[in-house]
């Protein structure tokens, strides 16, 4: 069975799969971010969407998640990872620094987020206590644990709207509410992942410390370097876990 891969800033591609095909969907939903790569890892069949494009256009507030939930849906796929950069809040996120969410809190607004919203038979409401499906994380946290990895096997995750950065009374009030780590793309996407009855998780690679957590300005180049060199461990970590399932 293929698993899908969302890829965030700094994965708009994957360049050890082998590429063997590629498919242009359209969506009750309208059109998906970008064509849904297939292709071959470890011998095992994926499926790659480029979250915000390829090229890396859409800012997380354009991005239709229903388009792109419903295209892996309409794939047959059963199983997606998410991989996405995120700010640091609390202690050991620093940049670099992975983390495998457990948790969510939704500071967005203004999305489409729902797939149980028109022409509805009975008004449905999915369960969201655990947002992150148990099985998948477990998987990916045993694997980093063997390779080594270090990773934060809890963390909440707060999604703001963006594309701005936050204030730094934003980060303090998000760390007030729990929050480890911010970032703009992981709602509505695993909730709609959940209505679509799909299993969902993520790899949160740190790209920066939230802002007011240091001195200076955030530079998106500072982004971008951090990511690089945590996506070696977040390609290890995916890699291990395409081969297991
Ligand atoms: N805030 C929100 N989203 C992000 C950040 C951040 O500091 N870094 C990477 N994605």
């Amino acid at each position: 069975m293929s698993i899908g891969i969302i890829g965030g800033t700094g994965l708009t591609q994957i360049n050890s799969l082998n590429i063997t095909g590629e498919k242009v969907l359209d969506t009750p939903f309208g059109k998906p971010s970008a064509s849904y790569v297939m292709g071959k890892l470890e011998g095992k069949e994926v499926v790659f969407l480029a979250r915000h494009g390829n090229p890396h256009v859409l800012p997380p507030h354009k991005v239709n998640y229903r388009a792109n939930i419903w295209g892996f849906k309409q794939l047959g796929i059963k199983q997606i990872i998410s991989v996405a950069a995120v700010g640091g809040i609390t202690e050991n996120m620093a940049p670099a620094h992975i983390a495998i969410p457990d948790q969510v809190i939704d500071y967005s607004y203004g999305r489409e987020h729902t797939f149980f919203a028109d022409d509805l038979e009975e008004v449905t409401h999915i369960d969201f206590t655990y947002p992150y499906t148990p099985s998948l994380r477990a998987k990916l946290i045993n694997l980093a644990a063997k390779k080594n990895i270090a990773i934060s096997p809890i963390a909440t995750y707060g999604c703001t709207q963006g594309p701005r950065l936050e204030t730094a009374a934003e980060i303090a009030r998000m760390e007030r509410d729990g929050c480890d780590i911010v970032g703009m793309t992981g709602m509505p996407e695993a909730a709609l992942a959940r209505e679509a009855e799909l299993d969902y998780a993520a790899i949160a690679v740190v790209a920066n410390w939230g802002a007011g957590k240091i001195e200076g300005e955030i530079s998106m180049d500072e982004i971008h370097q951090h990511i690089e060199k945590g996506m070696g461990n977040t390609l290890e970590l995916l890699t291990a876990l395409i081969r297991e399932l």
